[in-house]
């Protein structure tokens, strides 16, 4: 059996407001193997982006053990996070993050560019081209951002999230700008795409329908996770 992409065991996350303590995340026990797509829902406020956060490097968690990739990320310096998460990451936001003077390949290529795969010049652009294919965008490569519709850019941000086949990929309610029939299509490519590349998946999602189509659904309240469903083991 493959080791997992994340495994939590009795994490906290506390966070101060003021001088309140908050204690966002509570006793967290998580984990995540590798193609696996889990959807995370619960209302708004529970601790889902603070989750992702202590996912992917951007917040430590006050105690506990989380292990992403085979690195420990508790006790590490921000350059030591910066690495993990350009080697091992990808992230998809609800409003795109495209950076707007760039065209769509430039965009990608970016991030191909940040992870640092050692890879060409050219290679680098053939990537790109190839991610953008499969997003269905082959023949956008020379758009800007604004040029693309919401959808298109959401899945311009897809190909630049999985370019550089990250073990995980983290999304934070990535079709809450899309209508419907285009959230539901992003959300199928970015599970072919996982499956594809072996990435983990972690996918925060208010719609349940989606959330349905995940391997598994978990849901957060008040910063305990619980599992709604668990998928049967074969
Ligand atoms: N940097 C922060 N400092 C203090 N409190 C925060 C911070 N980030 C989030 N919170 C609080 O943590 C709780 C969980 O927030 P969040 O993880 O964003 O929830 P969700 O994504 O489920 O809506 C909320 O009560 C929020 O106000
Ligand atoms: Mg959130």
């Amino acid at each position: 059996m493959s080791s997992p992409v994340v495994a939590t065991a009795a994490m906290n996350l506390h966070l101060q407001s003021g001088k309140t303590p908050l204690h966002i995340l509570k006793d967290i026990e998580f984990s995540l193997a590798p193609g696996e797509v889990v959807a995370v829902v619960g209302p708004s406020g529970s601790g889902k982006t603070s989750l992702l956060m202590v996912l992917g490097g951007l917040e430590q968690a006050t105690n506990g053990a989380v292990s992403v990739a085979g690195t420990m990320l508790t006790g590490r310096s921000e350059d030591e996070l910066a690495i993990f998460r350009r080697k091992n990451l990808g992230i998809l936001f609800q409003n795109f993050h495209l950076i707007p003077s760039m065209t769509a390949l430039e965009n990608v290529a970016l991030a191909l560019e940040i992870a640092e795969t050692g890879q060409s010049y050219s290679e680098i652009m053939g990537a790109a081209t190839a991610a953008l294919t499969a997003v269905g965008l082959g023949d956008r490569l020379d758009h800007r951002p604004k040029a693309l519709s919401g959808g298109e850019q959401q899945r311009v941000g897809l190909a630049r999230a999985i370019v550089s086949k990250p073990k995980l990929l983290l999304a934070d309610e990535p079709t809450g700008n899309l209508d419907q029939d285009t959230g539901a299509k992003v959300i199928d490519m970015m599970f072919a795409l996982a499956r594809d590349n072996g990435t983990a998946v972690f996918l925060i999602t208010h719609d349940p329908a989606l959330a349905r189509r995940a391997d598994r659904v978990l849901s957060m309240n008040h910063g305990h996770l619980t599992a709604i469903t668990q998928s049967v083991p074969a």
